[in-house]
């Protein structure tokens, strides 16, 4: 589809989410140099439900804190502001997309995949000492963000996708360019950019099924391929179809494995999400 068709069909969607203010106060004042933690602090202490969320993520095991953390100001400092942008932006997302009338595609087993996509991203970015890897997680949670948009603004095509998908068995993917000619990963990217969100994360978006196309980031689009395929290896919820892609080995070379490495990563893998599951709160 063309950059012109996919604007129109979008902008026939009256009401795209916005990010919540919060997180646009936040992303603005980590771009300032002299911003301190206690500013930022009091920005996430201004909404209720994302402290309380903020504070229960930073105590979970997938940060792995020793010590008990009660105060915003102490998280952040104890994050650093990055994790802290990223975690809100998560946080964010997961608001803004909180209702659906469609009971068709479960959006828990939906965040489920995101997560657990981020999870492994990370998990791999971590083994291969590649220091982006709460980007990777980000980038890991939002990949399909897409599909989010097609089931909240546009369910009587999206209810006929899914069908598609699991009538002939082919990926959501295809069956998206089938029948509306575009695609989650463009319907991604366009919010993205609506968001005026970092590139970095745009492309991790844009790029999830085709690391080979080159841009800026191969290596973070990379970990999301992978991440993305292997969450669907292990049945670590539901992306909305039930193919497991192959790896695209633009992605392995990207980031020097081979299959059987990856293969041998595996159990450990398995290990850092499973000890990471208490994040799983923040869908519940
Ligand atoms: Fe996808
Ligand atoms: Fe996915």
């Amino acid at each position: 589809m063309s950059q012109e068709n996919l604007t129109r069909l979008l902008q026939t969607i009256a009401d795209l989410p916005t990010l919540p203010t919060v997180y646009m106060r936040l992303n603005r004042l980590l771009q300032s140099p002299n911003s301190s933690a206690s500013e930022i602090a009091k920005i996430i202490e201004s909404d209720q439900a994302l402290s309380s969320k903020v504070l229960r993520l930073v105590n979970s095991s997938f940060f792995g804190f020793s010590r008990q953390v009660t105060q915003i100001s102490h998280a952040v400092v104890l994050l650093g502001f990055n994790t802290v942008r990223n975690t809100v932006l998560s946080i964010s997302v997961f608001e803004s997309f909180k209702t659906t009338s469609n009971h068709i595609f479960d959006r828990r087993q939906f965040w489920l995949h995101s997560i657990a996509t981020g999870l492994i991203a990370r998990a791999l970015a971590r083994k291969l000492n590649i220091e982006q890897d709460e980007e990777a997680f980000s980038g890991g949670i939002l990949h399909d963000l897409g599909k989010l948009v097609l089931d909240q603004f546009l369910p009587q095509q999206f209810t006929q996708i899914l069908d598609m998908a699991r009538e002939q068995n082919c990926s959501l993917l295809e069956a998206e360019r089938i029948i509306l000619g575009t695609d989650h990963t463009e319907i991604g990217e366009y919010l993205m950019e609506r968001w005026n969100l970092p590139h970095m994360l745009v492309e991790m978006v844009a790029l999830h099924h085709t690391p080979s196309v080159m841009r800026s980031h191969p290596t973070l689009v990379s970990l999301v391929h992978i991440g993305d395929a292997l969450a669907r290896r292990l049945k670590l919820g539901f992306g909305g179809d039930h193919l497991v892609p192959d790896i695209d080995p633009f992605a392995l070379e990207e980031l020097s494995l081979t299959p059987d490495m990856l293969e041998n990563m595996l159990d450990d893998i398995r290990e850092q999400i499973h000890q990471s599951d208490d994040i799983l709160a923040l869908v519940n």
